[in-house]
């Protein structure tokens, strides 16, 4: 910890907490059904003085049915930089698994040093005063014991785990903490109007917020997206909770065990089957800070290559090459740029890894088909399966098994699974050899074919059967039906793995948790069990693929994902899985990928059209106006279901042609967000409430979202409708397609009816932004290269600024940025030579508006020789008489449109790596009113 930090923590106090009025005394017995809390017995200040570490004591032990209390227990509290405090609680005795730290690392609590003298515990404390930086605070009460987490700023209580009944009101209460081997309970009080959100990943038709009464499972599930609140591929024990005034703060639960979650009236109650309670509290109170505070502890979001913007094709049940071939022909007849083309399990032999099918997809084909989107600018990322076919002609099989990678069952086996390619094997990635086995396989497989980036599926691990004890009966070679179990399966003496004391209600029927996926008593090489580690199985797998990525290619990798963790955002981007293609899925994914972005995860788009079932042409409009704005767009189906490519219907060939056009204009504003989004945490994707948290109108809204803060996108999400009426937060916003179409939003006329005719989507642009673009091309390489333009959205009003008075001169009146690099370089980051950061500022001053660029790192962008050639300027009045471009006049060409107000200069020619100055006088001469 450094000095500074040292600082930071020297002087916070831990206090103890009256919040209602505790006698002592254990009261609402009766409803502790499998507990009675722990007591405080001794608690001593941390070295440093950033916390403190507890001993606590089980009060009386109670029934056994979800096993014995662990009888002592050591728990450390302290407060962290990034504005974030910990609790962590775990067994005084003995070692506990806790999130593997090659996965996730973090500061462990093993090594907290207390001070020798002891904290008094009793009346002294009670009214503890708190002096110290940090805005939450951290305290307790001793019997029973129970935490609360304040924001200091207000006196809120953000956390507390004390039981209500405590207090001896007469109010229902919830358990105290419980802590078994195999079943940690814990609840907090919470208000009943608090805004909740997270506890991923699900699909929700209840909308943005979490709903009172729900229990959300947290348990990496291979099961199609579109069936609503079940747990499916991903889990993320992240809580954001925004409170009246707008003010928010994030709880996150380190723990991979299964959990749920259940959310009450007025408490939110965690019991999960394992592991350690290890709480992270983060003080935000802005949403995007809460983010920013997150994402510090589990990794800031991987940097993308700027390709990933690109529009995507794929589908499951791509017969051969030669049916690729057409594809890509067929968009390119239409004029629709594909920036790559995808390939599901079909180019596999026999559904084999790292393999090509000789008769559908040989080498000899498809190497040249590769070679050939490569001399287009375009890519081609290929599916990875985690299941290793058990064939010892299968070269990657083998060399796994010299390495000895892969999982084995209790009896120190070898398990195995059944997949697409029948009897597998499962890597192990906590295995310290299996990146060797991964990265050994990638490399091989990228000989053959170059791909650009890799997909992983079915990494929850799926399994079509399920169960300790699966054999295949010698008569059975080849499985009838590949995505059915033909395994043998006596599931009838399980163990406590498989059968744990509390079942998690998976899929909303307590599905027994070995239910298609791998035996939860495989051990992992240490002897760690799927049973703690199956919630971060993908997260392993996606980690290795990076690494391998990044190791054979040399380049900035680029892995697409489904089961994610806390953290798996640093490696990996994602996709909302098996939708269907209904208007309630299409409806759902604004939420999920919303959703994602909170999870560190923003990188996220939904398969467009929709995957499962028969797609339309209404529906597929109307995906495709939305899907063109989502951060990862790609149009995905089953094999079970018809073609869906753009080019099929006429009328979503021209809507996709309109909204990609735009798209790829807009590549810059993208990319430059996703910049935002490695530095901060900030999703590109974000719901209303991120930008006006103090609107409790904003909490609920689902439907629509904004891209950064700039740009929101109103979409229609039903059959048949064709108009919208959408929130807009106070301020100007222009119709981004017809800026003659200007919407002026207060606090008090927020909502805006709009038409929404089947060829038309809402999107506006918030007066105040300035937006780099470029030009629309057939691939983003060649858009790169094209130049670059600024949409300049100033508030129409503005134009009313003449004078030179102090209160035009130097207010923003509108700001932008933009990240330009090498997308080879491994990271997105402002580096001489590979990076260029511009930040663009708008201005009045003397009678004339002044928009400057400033620049950092300028050498990139002018090795590169990009220029800025056209400077659009929304919401002027009338034409100026004098453009100057760094003060001289002449140069540049201008042109007034009277029909939508906009101005556009052009012939500018200004390297984007040097600062410059444009101005041009303003028109009317009214006195600015403000
Ligand atoms: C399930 C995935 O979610 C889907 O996207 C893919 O097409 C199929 N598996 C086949 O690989």
């Amino acid at each position: 910890m450094g000095a500074s930090t040292v600082a930071l923590f020297c002087g916070l106090v831990f206090a103890l907490l009256v919040l209602h009025g505790v006698d002592g005394s254990v009261t609402g017995v009766s409803t502790r059904v499998v507990g009675s809390g722990y007591k405080l017995v001794s608690i001593q200040d941390l070295k440093g003085g950033d916390g403190v570490v507890a001993y606590l004591e089980v009060i009386k032990e109670t029934p056994e049915t979800l096993g014995k209390d662990i009888k002592r227990l050591k728990l450390v509290a302290r407060y962290q930089s990034g504005e974030r405090l910990q609790v962590h609680v775990t067994d005084a005795e003995s070692e506990r698994y806790e999130v593997p730290q090659m996965l996730l690392p973090r500061e462990g609590v093993e090594s907290v040093e207390s001070t020798a003298s002891s904290r008094k515990l009793g009346p002294v404390e009670k009214k503890g005063v708190l002096a110290s930086s940090h805005p939450l605070e951290f305290r307790y009460i001793a019997e029973p014991f129970g935490f609360a987490v304040v924001r200091k700023s207000n006196e809120e209580v953000l956390f507390n785990t004390s039981s209500p009944s405590d207090a001896g009101n007469g109010k229902p209460g919830f358990n105290n903490m419980v802590f078994k081997d195999q079943y940690l309970e814990i609840s907090s009080q919470l208000p009943y109007k608090s805004a909740l959100y997270g506890l991923g990943e699900s699909t929700r038709p209840d909308g943005l917020r979490l709903a009172h009464g729900r229990q959300y499972t947290l348990w990496a599930t291979d099961i199609g997206s579109w069936n609503i609140d079940i747990d499916l591929y991903g889990t993320y024990p992240f809580v954001m909770d925004v409170r009246d005034g707008g003010l928010a703060h994030g709880v996150a639960l380190m723990n991979s065990n299964g959990m749920d979650v259940d959310y009450g009236d007025d408490s939110i109650t965690f019991k999960v089957i394992g592991g350690v309670f290890d709480f992270y509290f983060f003080a935000g109170p802005k949403p995007l800070e809460v983010v920013d505070q997150y994402t510090q502890l589990v990794g800031r979001p991987a940097s993308m290559p700027y390709w990933v913007l690109g529009f995507h094709q794929s589908r499951y049940g791509y017969k051969s090459v030669e049916e690729l071939e057409t594809v890509m022909r067929r968009y390119k007849e239409v004029k629709i740029p594909v920036e790559s083309m995808w390939s599901d399990i079909d180019h596999m032999d026999h559904y084999k890894d790292f393999t090509l099918d000789p008769v559908n997809y040989p080498v000899e084909k498809l190497r040249p088909f590769v070679d050939n989107l490569h001399a287009n600018n375009q890519k081609f990322i290929m599916i990875l399966d985690p299941g290793i076919k058990i064939d010892s002609n299968y070269s990657t099989y083998v060399r796994g098994d010299k390495l000895d990678i892969y999982m084995r069952n209790a009896t120190k086996h070898r398990y195995v699974a059944q997949v697409w390619p029948g009897a597998t094997n499962i890597p192990d990635f906590l295995h310290p050899k299996s990146q060797e086995f991964w990265s050994t396989e990638v490399a091989e497989f990228y000989k053959v074919i170059p791909f650009d980036g890799l997909w992983l599926d079915m990494n929850e691990p799926a399994n079509f059967c399920g169960g300790p004890t699966c054999y295949y009966p010698p008569e059975i070679e080849v499985c009838p039906q590949i995505d059915e179990c033909c395994m043998i399966c006596d599931n009838t003496n399980l163990d406590r793995w498989d059968d744990p004391p509390y079942h998690i209600n998976s899929l909303g029927v307590h599905r027994p948790i070995y239910a298609h996926t791998m035996a939860m008593n495989c051990e992992h090489y240490n002897g760690i069990r799927a049973y703690d580690t199956h919630n971060v199985y993908g997260f392993s797998e996606g980690l290795a693929t990076y690494k391998a990525l990044k190791e054979v290619t040399g380049k900035r990798p680029f892995v697409l994902a489904r089961s994610m963790f806390l953290g798996s955002g640093s490696y990996a981007a994602h996709w909302t899985g098996d939708n269907g293609a209904t208007w309630g899925d299409l409806q759902y994914s604004i939420v999920s990928l919303i959703n994602s972005g909170m999870f560190g995860v923003p990188m996220v788009g939904a398969d467009i059209c929709g995957f499962n079932f028969l797609t339309n042409e209404e529906l597929c409009i109307r995906w495709t106006q939305v899907g063109a704005f989502y951060p990862f767009s790609r149009d995905h189906s089953d094999i079970h279901v018809g073609p869906q490519e753009f080019y099929l219907w006429e009328t979503v060939t021209e809507t996709a042609k309109f909204v990609y056009t735009w798209r790829y204009r807009l590549l810059p504003f993208f990319y430059t967000l996703m910049y935002g989004a490695r530095m901060t945490g900030a999703p590109l994707a974000r719901p209303l409430f991120f930008a006006v948290p103090e609107d409790p109108r904003t909490w609920g809204i689902g439907d629509q979202f904004l891209l950064g803060t700039d740009i929101l996108v109103s979409p229609v999400l039903q059959a048949g409708q064709v108009a919208v009426n959408p929130y807009f937060p106070a301020g100007v916003w222009y119709n981004l397609f017809d800026p003659k179409e200007v919407i002026h939003a207060t606090a008090n006329n927020s909502f805006h009816s709009l038409e929404a005719p089947l060829d038309k989507i809402n999107v506006h642009v918030r007066a105040g932004a300035i937006l780099p673009m470029q030009e629309t091309a057939w691939s983003t390489a060649e858009a790169r290269k094209t130049p670059f333009s600024l949409l300049v959205a100033l508030p129409p009003e503005s134009d009313s600024c003449m004078s030179a008075s102090a209160i035009c001169d130097q207010v923003d009146i509108a700001t932008g940025e933009l990240f330009v690099d090498d997308d080879d370089q491994l990271q997105m980051e402002i580096k001489d030579g590979t990076a260029t950061y511009v930040k663009y500022q708008a201005f009045r001053g003397h009678g004339r508006y002044i928009l400057t660029a400033n620049v950092t790192e300028g050498a990139y962008a002018l090795k590169k020789g990009f220029v800025l050639q056209t400077v659009s300027v929304l919401g002027a009045q009338a034409s100026p008489s004098s453009v100057l471009v760094n003060g001289v006049a002449g140069a540049a060409k201008v042109n007034f449109n009277n029909r939508d107000s906009s101005l556009t200069i052009t012939n500018l020619n200004l390297p984007i790596g040097k600062s410059f100055e444009v101005s041009w006088d303003c028109t009317t001469k009214v006195a600015l009113t403000i």
